[in-house]
């Protein structure tokens, strides 16, 4: 069954968990619905994940849109929220709905995300005005790297646990369906939940939330230059890969792939006349 914003909520109402992953590429996609997945996140996470950039900043439009499309093909089921990346909805309302409108209709997206609070909440209505699901991300906001200063728990004290409660309050009151939080205290997370209608979903936020987020690579253990505390490897994924291509390495440099299994004939009548053209003669038994 296609996940859409109303099952979601429903899953939320009858208290069942909903889980997401990021990916950012067909095959993932593919695997990802296969395994049951509820939501995928297109995440700008990819600038770093798949392009080896070290921090989200660098990632375009048309990155996200490359990407949202190659996911959007491969998931049948789960519902595709897309990124939207930096600076492409702090310049203004018309350039922020062109953008939200092209990641759903060039990327085949569901929904789109943003990271911020309360300052966005006009620009959130206007875009669930034109149609467009929208997902809000508080707590740490990786687009903000610059100025939180690196990647760290926010929240943590009465002023900024209070900011970010107001700021999920009106980024439900402007319409968001789910709201990301990021690095935050779980009891924080906890409230959050309790206070608000939409959907929560933790990432580094304890366990109370309506549902989770990891990065892929990170739960596959297929990314290592960052580890944060609150991923868990479900698989050894990166070992996995690891293996298999230095055993295929092996067996090219040795000549024991590819084998007669893994090759095409040809008619041995046909052969020989192309080896006398070639002036090459019967080959050897
Ligand atoms: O880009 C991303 O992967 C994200 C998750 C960390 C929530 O925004």
């Amino acid at each position: 069954m296609k996940q859409t914003v109303a099952t979601l909520q429903k899953k939320k109402r009858d208290g069942e968990k909903i889980a997401m992953i990021t990916a950012y590429d067909y095959t993932m996609a593919r695997l990802c619905n296969e395994a049951g997945v509820d939501m995928i996140l297109v995440g700008d996470s990819l600038g770093m994940v798949m392009l080896g950039y070290e921090d989200t900043v660098s990632v375009t439009m048309e990155d996200m849109i490359h990407h949202s499309r190659a996911v959007a093909r491969g998931s049948a089921s789960a519902l595709v929220v897309t990124d939207m990346p930096f600076m492409s909805y702090r310049t203004g309302r018309e350039e922020a709905l062109r953008n939200a409108g092209r990641l759903l209709a060039e990327g085949r997206a569901q929904a789109v995300k943003l990271e911020g609070g309360a300052e966005l909440a006009d620009l959130v209505r206007d875009m669930v005005c034109c149609g467009i699901p929208v997902v809000g991300h508080l707590g740490l906001t990786p687009q903000s790297v610059n100025t939180l200063g690196g990647y760290r728990v926010q929240a943590r004290e009465e002023a900024s646990a209070l900011r970010l409660l107001e700021d999920a309050r009106a980024l439900e009151a402007a319409g968001v369906f789910a709201l990301v939080l990021e690095c935050v205290p779980s009891p924080l997370a906890a409230l959050v939940t309790q206070s608000v209608s939409c959907i929560t979903i933790g990432i580094g936020a304890g366990p109370h939330c309506d549902g989770q987020v990891l990065v892929g690579q990170d739960l596959l253990a297929m990314y290592s230059n960052l580890c944060p505390r609150f991923v868990r490897h479900f698989a050894e994924a990166g070992t996995v890969i690891r293996d298999g291509v230095a055993k295929y390495c092996a067996c090219v440099r040795d000549g024991s792939f590819p084998g007669t299994e893994h090759s095409f004939a040809m008619d041995a009548e046909v052969l020989l006349r192309l080896r006398q053209r070639l002036g090459l003669g019967e080959p050897r038994p």
